[in-house]
């Protein structure tokens, strides 16, 4: 065996991913803990940085705890943990507290109070924002702090492969624990070993999966697929989150129309001006997106639309400048003035609900293994994800990783003799089209027999060639030398089977997992569970 240690460094904490889950648990870490950052692209390059609407909590004399939990309880389909929601819910104040100590620039009132806007679900206006773009204020201020930081080393264009274990590294220990990960740092092509007694996979979503999203090039589900290789089992990963309007335009691709314009009046309109939505919930736009999103669908398909059309041009030009001066700006240059014309929307996939299953600690089935933010699955969303509640997930977990991994540092085993990444087998890679070929067929599947509506037979359909696809980028996999897109292909291709395989599994019409076969709510209240390493299903009863 070689334990040679020239690729290998040692932390007390490796973080993967620099969104807002990473970057909030690296920032609340003591400031003498030797912490690493690992993104596989940009360190902005993250969900978090395209964020629009805002973050969801309590903080106006009229709102109250009980009314948020309620709200998400009702938006998740009654799926939700109720322990977690409360725990999430109770945890906005200190997250808010957290950002601004941080120094991100939220919009203020006219009393200089945070400006609170609403979006779909909630009773209350309770979110926070900055303008329209919430997520960049966010995430270059939590960058920025964190480029401040000694300790923090922060890694860009470094690709996690796949968490070390001790059982894979054939480490004798008292039970198996992550200690580390394997990493393609994409500069030198060379595949490098962090280790550190705490590893946390903060990697977002999923949502490459498929042809249509709203999410940037990173979603390709990679932290789910090595929590998943590494023993963690997965919940609720049926639960895809489309949001009901992404712009339709040839030359703007994955490009959000925030939900808050609809909260701040704005109308969905079919060709001929009708305001649709009436028909089909008393709260209109301001349903939660899962009954949003079906509704544009079904109209679509009903009329053989390419869209239908958002609506704002009846607010006044300075009120509609002053909320969404980021869209306002953007979509003029593609030809279209928000104050003047309506805006071509449809649905896209949005948002990973389901995830690798955490403990209020984010801790996994895994010692020594966090999973927070949109790859983990806390219990918080159910059936499906209300508005906003997403990144105050990922800022009230991102803190409770860090305190627990406070309690925990002193008496953690370190291990500092690992094998080295072994390439001595595979070969450079002749036909990378076998790759672009494999992503295209893969998310075209995923949209036309996973989409917003499904049946029995279209899941069948892309289960059967989920796996020729798996199988097939498997042996390339084993073949050839690594490379992001198939390090991110192999994933995909792995989360994509264990959405189809959870969508099989629930035999009702719950949230955002809507069948043509069981169109009906059951009176069992149930997580769907995925164990590894054979897909085992599992549906213990939901605790609320
Ligand atoms: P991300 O912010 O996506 O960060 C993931 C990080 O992991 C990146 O740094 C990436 O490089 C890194 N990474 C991934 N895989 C690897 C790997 N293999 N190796 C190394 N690094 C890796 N939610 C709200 O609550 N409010 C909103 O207003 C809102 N608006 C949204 C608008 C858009 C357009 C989108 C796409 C999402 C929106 N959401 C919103 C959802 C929310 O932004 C995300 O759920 C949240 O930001 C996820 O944060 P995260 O830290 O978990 O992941
Ligand atoms: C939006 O601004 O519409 C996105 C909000 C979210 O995904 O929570």
């Amino acid at each position: 065996m070689n334990f040679t240690q020239q690729h290998s460094q040692q932390f007390d904490v490796v973080i993967i991913g620099s969104g807002g889950a990473g970057l909030t648990l690296a920032l609340s870490l003591p400031p003498h803990y030797k912490v690493a950052v690992l993104a596989k692209s940009h360190l902005n390059d993250a969900s978090t940085y395209y964020a629009q609407g805002g973050v969801a909590a309590v903080l106006d004399q009229t709102d109250s705890i009980e009314q948020h939990i309620d709200d998400t309880m009702i938006a998740g389909g009654h799926l939700c943990h109720l322990d977690a929601v409360k725990f999430t819910v109770e945890g906005g104040q200190d997250a808010v507290d957290f950002l601004l100590k941080q120094g991100v620039q939220f919009t203020l009132d006219e009393h200089e109070n945070l400006h609170l806007t609403r979006e779909g679900g909630h009773s209350q206006r309770r979110i926070i924002h900055a303008a329209d773009a919430t997520g960049k204020a966010i995430s270059t201020t939590l960058v920025e702090r964190a480029q401040e930081k000694e300790n923090i080393h922060l890694f860009e264009n470094v690709v996690a492969i796949d968490v070390i274990t001790t059982q894979k590294a054939q480490i004798e220990h008292s039970e198996n624990r992550a200690i580390g990960v394997y990493a393609l740092d994409e500069t030198t092509g060379e595949v490098k070993t962090f280790l550190a007694p705490f590893t946390a996979l903060a990697c977002g979503g999923a949502m490459k999966a498929y042809l249509y999203t709203s999410n940037p090039d990173i979603a390709t589900g990679d932290g789910i697929a090595m929590a998943w290789r590494a023993g963690c089992r997965i919940a609720n990963m049926e639960f895809n989150q489309f949001h009901p309007t992404c712009l339709y335009h040839p030359k703007a691709r994955s490009f959000l129309i925030t939900e808050a314009m609809r909260g701040e009046g704005a109308y969905l309109r079919l060709p001929d001006g009708e305001r649709f939505m009436l028909r089909f919930d008393e709260r209109a736009e301001l349903a939660p997106r899962d009954v949003v999103a079906r509704a544009i669908d079904y109209e679509m398909k009903r009329l053989g639309l390419r869209h239908v059309w958002l609506d704002i041009t009846h607010q006044p030009e300075s009120f509609v400048k002053e909320h969404f001066p980021t869209l306002y700006t953007r979509l003029l240059e593609l030809g279209i003035d928000i104050t003047k014309d309506m805006i071509p929307v449809v649905p896209a996939a949005h948002y990973t609900c389901g995830g690798v299953i955490v403990d209020q600690h984010s801790e996994t089935d895994i010692a020594g293994l966090y999973a927070i933010g949109e790859t983990s699955s806390t219990g918080l969303h159910g059936a499906n994800r209300m508005a906003s509640n997403s990144l105050l997930e990922c800022f009230v977990y991102g803190m409770s990783a860090a305190k627990h991994i406070q309690s925990q540092i002193d008496n953690a085993p370190r291990f500092d003799q690992v094998n080295p990444w072994d390439a001595s087998q595979v070969e450079h890679p002749d036909e990378d089209v076998v790759i672009l070929q494999n992503w295209d067929e893969l998310r075209t599947s995923m949209w036309n027999y996973v989409g917003i509506v499904r049946t029995t037979k279209r899941l069948e359909r892309a289960l059967h060639r989920i796996e020729m696809l798996k199988r097939e980028i498997e042996e390339y996999y084993q073949g050839y030398k690594v490379s992001k897109n198939l390090i991110e292909l192999r994933n995909l291709v792995l989360v994509s089977e264990m959405i189809v395989r959870c969508a099989m599994q629930r035999k009702e019409s719950r949230g955002l997992h809507y069948t043509l076969d069981y169109p009906e709510l059951s009176n069992e209240i149930r997580d769907t569970i995925l164990t590894p390493p054979d897909f085992l299903v599992s549906q213990p009863l939901v605790d609320n």
